[in-house]
């Protein structure tokens, strides 16, 4: 059987669970990795003055990981420019933020072919190659203008967006053109696997077969749904450490009594954290009865901050937390306890395990793996409640969470209200349901039902 060549921007550590990057990809990759004797080939997030393609290989049990330096123009360009600065907002519907600058274009571009042109003395004829996210939408192509015949599928963590949002990026025909050199195409929710088959109809002009058949440009693909899940069983085993532990206790102690309502993002502006410390607020200010009695603790680890645009949410969030603190403290109670750092997984099962309230407000999502994590560090016997945005793709199945309107602050301040009022035999039924789905669609079986249907669709002949 063929290997599994795994390529994303940023690589993890595929021998332990967590590892230092904090977000979604890497966390789910790192698992998906230790069942096959496969390569994760990334970048280093290093810069050298000159591109060489030199590979740094580090062979771990599970994956071999070989990562390549860029150049510090493709960390401006590339990373910062069209993946952080023109893609990133636009997927997840901020087209006011997205820049469309020619040099993001061409940075864009050129990393890709980098890219393809490190992998290539790497591959094998039945190696299988998947490629992640928005970073390397061009690398399919890439790879094929070197004549790569391999299935190559491609997997995005982040939405797609609207055909009409996604008209405003310039030369958006080409990138679609692109997608179409991939085998197989995955996306975390209906809702982007609809959207992409709208610009595939009415935009390109294409056909949309039965069984997920796409047809376009002269070429056809597979695409389908493949929500992403939990690393369940491993972050059920970090639950049980003694460091969990030690974060339930020092948090209960930290209680003193009263209810904790937590949310766990990386700072950005797609998480809704202004709006949702604005909703809080507004449950505040009708709660007299909460005053004293409940807090938010907010983890929002920093991200992306060479770009301005989380400069400044960062900013906006320090405005707002110092307010609604200054307006609602009392000497010995803090309405918002606002951190701007990064804790280990098995840290964080703990500190979740304690709160009553999992508030995960995104204003877009491609999955939001952080509503999972909440459910899963739950104590059976007393449940919180999780309060979920209906615009994260994990809303598609976690229907038993309160699904809430992010935008309206008077919606998330009643759910607060319900959610912290919500009878125990409610919150287990609700719980039982939604663990039962966290167990069931956890990262194994998104990576298996990935790469069976990689492994089906039929190898592609290139013209000669
Ligand atoms: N995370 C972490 N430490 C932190 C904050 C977040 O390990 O201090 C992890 C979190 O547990 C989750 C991931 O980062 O696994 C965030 O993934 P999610 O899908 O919620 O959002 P993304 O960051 O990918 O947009
Ligand atoms: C999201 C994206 C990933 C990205 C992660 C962290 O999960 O889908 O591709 O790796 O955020 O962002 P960063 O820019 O730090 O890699």
């Amino acid at each position: 059987m063929g290997r599994l060549i795994v390529v994303s921007n940023r690589v993890g550590q595929p021998d332990q669970s967590g590892g230092p990057s904090v977000g979604g990809l890497a966390m789910a990759l790192g698992a998906a990795l230790r069942e096959y004797n496969g390569v994760w080939f990334g970048w280093s997030g290093r810069t050298v003055e000159t591109f060489t393609g030199g590979l740094s290989v580090q062979r771990g049990q599970g994956a071999t990981v070989a990562t390549v330096d860029l150049e510090e123009q493709d960390r401006q360009e590339y990373y910062n420019g069209y993946a952080n600065r023109t893609l990133w907002p636009l997927f997840h519907y901020r087209i006011d933020l997205s820049a469309y600058e020619r040099s993001f274009n061409e940075g864009y571009a050129r990393v890709n072919a980098r890219f393809a042109q490190t992998l290539l003395p790497l591959l094998k004829p039945d190696d299988f190659i998947w490629v992640h996210d928005y970073h390397l939408i061009p690398l399919g192509r890439e790879l094929r203008r070197r004549g790569v015949k391999n299935r190559i599928g491609f997997f995005l963590h982040i939405p797609w967006p609207a055909r009409r949002l996604f008209a405003t990026l310039p030369f958006h025909r080409e990138l679609v053109e692109a997608v179409f050199d991939y085998d197989l195409v995955g996306f975390q929710s209906e809702d982007s696997l609809s959207a992409f088959e709208d610009y595939v109809e009415r935009e390109a002009g294409g056909t949309v077969g039965p069984n997920g058949r796409f047809e376009a440009f002269g070429r056809s693909l597979q695409a389908g749904v493949f929500p992403i899940g939990l690393d369940t069983k491993a972050f059920l085993e970090g639950a049980a450490t003694e460091a969990a532990s030690a974060w339930r206790d020092r948090m209960r102690v930290s209680l003193a009594g009263r209810r904790m309502i937590i949310g766990v993002d990386r700072l950005d502006y797609s998480k809704g954290l202004e709006e949702r410390f604005l909703a809080y607020e507004e449950y505040l200010s009708h709660a007299p009865e909460a005053l004293e009695q409940v807090f938010l603790l907010q983890i929002a680890t920093p991200s992306r901050d060479e770009v301005a645009a989380y400069q400044e949410i960062r900013a906006r969030l320090d405005a707002v937390t110092g307010r609604i603190n200054g307006a609602f403290a009392t000497p010995d109670w803090v309405p918002i306890r606002y951190v701007n750092r990064s804790y280990r997984r098995d840290e964080l099962a703990g500190i979740y395990g304690v709160a009553a309230i999992g508030l995960v407000t995104p204003l877009r999502d491609g999955m939001n793996l952080v509503a999972k994590e909440y459910v899963a560090a739950q104590p059976p016997e007393d449940p919180g409640v999780l309060i979920l945005s209906r615009f994260a793709g994990a809303a598609e199945q976690m229907g038993e969470a309160l699904i809430v309107n992010p935008f309206s602050r008077e919606e998330v301040s009643d759910a607060i209200r319900e959610g912290l009022a919500m009878p125990l035999k409610e919150r287990v039924r609700r719980w039982e349901a939604l663990m039962a789905g966290v167990r069931r669609d956890d990262v194994d079986a998104w990576r298996d039902a990935f790469v069976s249907a990689l492994r089906a669709v039929p190898q592609r002949e290139l013209p000669p």
